[in-house]
């Protein structure tokens, strides 16, 4: 099957990071958010980090422009629905993926092929509830999208060849490289990633080391591009966590219990860099550990 546009539901983090990268490459990207803010603040965003690729000569001021051109944003659910290859990037919560998908079905073509960002929900489960189980993927980018090199390919249990083939197009289109992941709890890069996020939570918990040392250590010592703490920000506390906690009630296995203090800095809504504190305060010039 030949893509030409992509349907990005949502334009937080994740989602506007793919509408710039799929929109370079060639793609229509129908871009979507029911807030008009984030739709606004996406935009802005796209622009600038194309503006950066562009001083930094990786991009031309053509090639700019023109992926620009390509994207429109809308608050209608259903304008995404007549795309052909549709990404779901909404917040990391089960109810909200498959209210999106519930409100999608009734004006999706035949062909279109269903997909989600998630970083850990089951796969199989999500195309299950939908009217197309075999055109259903998962299509996990990491974050800076712009920036990082692999797109986690999960397959359902009913997903078919042809849409496996059709993703894995997409994914070379980009200029990126696919890794297959078979449909376990977290897939690959979380399931390893995300117990050491939390070990090293438990290692600040316990007092073993404070967020400096922590970081500092994975990252000289390890050669790390940033530390487990500075990068749980990066992330987002709440996807730390929810991540966990789907390894945790899928796997029920308690070496990946969240860590209490993962759960307090959660519960206290000091989130990472999106609400300005987390492990480190950015609210000043430079940030600051709070602990
Ligand atoms: N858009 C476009 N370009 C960007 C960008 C963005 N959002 N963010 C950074 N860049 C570019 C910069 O322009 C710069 O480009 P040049 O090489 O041309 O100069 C390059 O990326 C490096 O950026 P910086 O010099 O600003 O900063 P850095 O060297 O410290 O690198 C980083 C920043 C790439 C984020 C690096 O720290 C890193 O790799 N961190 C780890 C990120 C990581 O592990 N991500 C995966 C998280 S897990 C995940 O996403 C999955 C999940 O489900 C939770």
């Amino acid at each position: 099957m030949t893509v030409n546009s992509i349907g990005v539901v949502g334009a937080g983090q994740m989602g506007n990071g793919i509408a710039h990268v799929m929109a370079l490459a060639g793609f229509n990207v129908v871009l979507n958010d029911i807030s008009e803010d984030a739709l606004k603040r996406a935009i802005d965003l796209i622009e600038r980090n194309m503006d950066r690729q562009v001083s930094r000569e990786k991009i031309t001021q053509s090639e700019r422009d023109q992926a620009m051109a390509r994207i429109i944003t809308t608050q209608d659910l259903p304008q995404v629905a007549q795309t052909d290859l549709i990404i779901e990037a909404a917040t990391e919560q089960e109810v909200i993926k498959q209210k999106i998908f519930d409100s999608l079905l009734p004006h999706l073509s035949d062909n279109t092929i269903l997909t989600s960002n998630t970083s850990s929900i089951s796969i199989t489960r999500l195309a299950s509830r939908t009217d197309r189980p075999e055109k259903f993927m998962g299509f996990h980018f990491m974050n800076p999208v712009p920036v990082m090199q692999l797109v986690e390919l999960i397959r359902g249990i009913a997903t078919d060849k042809e849409t496996y083939e059709t993703c894995l197009g997409v994914v070379e289109k980009l200029g990126k490289t696919a890794a297959s992941a078979e449909d376990f709890p977290a897939f690959i890069v979380n399931r390893i990633l995300m117990p050491m996020i939390n070990e090293a939570v438990y290692t600040l918990y316990e007092g073993v080391g404070n967020v400096n040392s922590i970081d500092q250590s994975m990252k000289l010592g390890a050669n790390h591009p940033m530390g487990p703490l500075e990068l749980a920000d990066f992330i987002g506390l709440d996807t730390c966590l929810a991540i966990m906690n789907v390894l945790h009630d899928g796997l029920a296995d308690t070496k990946y219990r969240p860590c209490p203090l993962l759960t307090k800095y959660v519960e206290a809504g000091w989130l990472g860099r999106k609400t300005q504190r987390g492990f480190y305060d950015y609210r000043g010039e430079t940030p600051v550990p709070t602990r």
